[in-house]
């Protein structure tokens, strides 16, 4: 390696090892985690039976899921059968595999409505997708060929971004037209359709969706704006907001945690090396900010009240199979091997008694955060942070395995 190069990419190793005392003795035992992931899933199922909602969160006091209506709303509604289809996708059962097609099937209403907002992909790539992926099944295949096509009515060309909420959010902090940085992940589906006997423009649409979110929804250091603010006739942008994080200033952990993520894949569909360099720049910021020696962050990494905020699992969890993903795409060796140790490290902290719900409750992860400001979801477990915290284990396994974990090559 060249010394310059090597004197870049020192200070972040050096932090990843110096705060890693403890890890080095812990190991991640991925087939206990998965073994674990497993009963939890079936407590849920065993405590969920018959009702036909989907399990959204258990606040910290409680020790039942809170269910929810499968509603077009319910952004939340694709995570439990995502789980699922993980789990099923680990243990190979056929009482696994009935369980992920019922919890699929309950969102078929959602399936032939026009676009709520961006959440779509969330909705229904990861139920009908990640069930697509699995068995192969051609009537989920055009479920999630028409949802990409119904998300890509929502696409600005004058912007160059899908609108986030085509509707009043926060009276109308928001107009004239949004996007915010969770919409990065559900292009996702686009890319997927594009590839997959679906309209080509969605590549480009998803592509320029991302072209546009770099260019004016980061500041210089790499932290993210949760909303950008764009007039919807001229294309300009008006400003930056935060609706989940502390301050428009502040670096909300779950937008930054949706920025690595969604960077990840769109340098691994395009191949364009704008984006991993990106993917690294956002990667970078949240790791150098997370607390020392620590690998779960506070909801907010500039909250005012740290050491004693709440933490947020979820950004952990996406922020590990992000990094997973990372590591195996990378062309730099010494980048990639940073990103996979600070995943595993994320992974064992998360798989600690102080993250895992265990006997305490059926969901897999305890102290998320879902919406601070709002005041709701604090310190709870929640659907999403189970969702990426067992595709992060399925994906480390197959990692230590050495073999690929891009899903979408069908
Ligand atoms: N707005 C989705 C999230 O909480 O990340």
């Amino acid at each position: 390696m060249k010394f310059e190069k090597l004197l870049m990419v020192l200070p972040l190793a050096m932090l990843l090892l110096s705060s890693c005392s403890k890890e080095e003795v812990a190991k991640l035992d991925i087939n206990n985690e998965l073994k674990y992931s497993e009963n939890q899933v079936h407590r849920t199922l065993s405590e969920i039976k018959g009702q036909d909602k989907m399990p959204r969160n258990i606040m910290d006091s409680l020790v039942h899921w809170n269910l929810v209506n499968i509603e077009i709303s319910e952004w939340t509604a694709g995570f439990w059968p995502g789980t699922l289809w993980y789990n099923y996708e680990n243990t190979q059962s056929t009482d696994d595999l009935a369980a992920a097609t019922h919890y699929t099937e309950l969102l078929k209403p959602l399936t032939t409505l026009p676009a709520y907002d961006h959440d779509l992909g969330f909705q229904l790539f990861y139920s009908y997708g990640n069930g697509y992926r699995l068995t192969g099944r051609e009537d989920y295949k055009q479920i999630v060929l028409n949802a990409a096509d119904t998300l890509a009515t929502l696409f600005n060309p004058k912007v160059g971004t899908i609108l986030s909420w085509p509707r009043e959010v926060d009276n109308g902090r928001f107009a004239p037209f949004n996007t915010i940085m969770d919409n990065m992940i559900n292009l996702e589906m686009l890319y997927w359709a594009a590839k997959n006997g679906g309209n080509k423009e969605l590549y480009d649409i998803a592509t320029k969706h991302a072209e546009t979110t770099m260019k004016y929804q980061f500041r210089e250091d790499g932290g993210n704006y949760h909303v950008a603010i764009y007039d919807p006739l001229t294309g300009e942008f008006i400003k930056g907001q935060t609706h989940q994080g502390y301050s428009d200033s502040s670096l909300w952990a779950r937008g930054q945690a949706w920025a690595i993520y969604g960077y990840t894949f769109v340098y691994r569909e395009t191949k364009d090396e704008r984006f991993l360099r990106f993917a690294e720049k956002v990667a970078d910021l949240y790791l150098a900010r997370l607390p020392r020696g620590e690998f779960v962050p506070y909801w907010d990494f500039d909250a005012p009240d740290i050491p004693n905020a709440p933490r947020d699992a979820s950004s952990a969890a996406i922020v590990a199979s992000g990094l997973l993903e990372l590591s195996q795409l990378e062309n730099d060796k010494v980048k990639g091997e940073v990103y996979k140790n600070a995943a595993e490290n994320m992974l064992i902290e998360l798989s600690s008694d102080k993250y895992q719900s265990r006997q305490s409750k059926p969901s897999l992860l305890l102290h998320s955060t879902g919406h601070y400001p709002n005041g709701s979801e604090i310190d709870a477990s929640i659907n999403y942070a189970d969702y990426y915290y067992i595709e992060a284990l399925t994906r480390y396994k197959k990692v230590m395995s050495g073999i690929s974990i891009q899903r979408n090559n069908k």
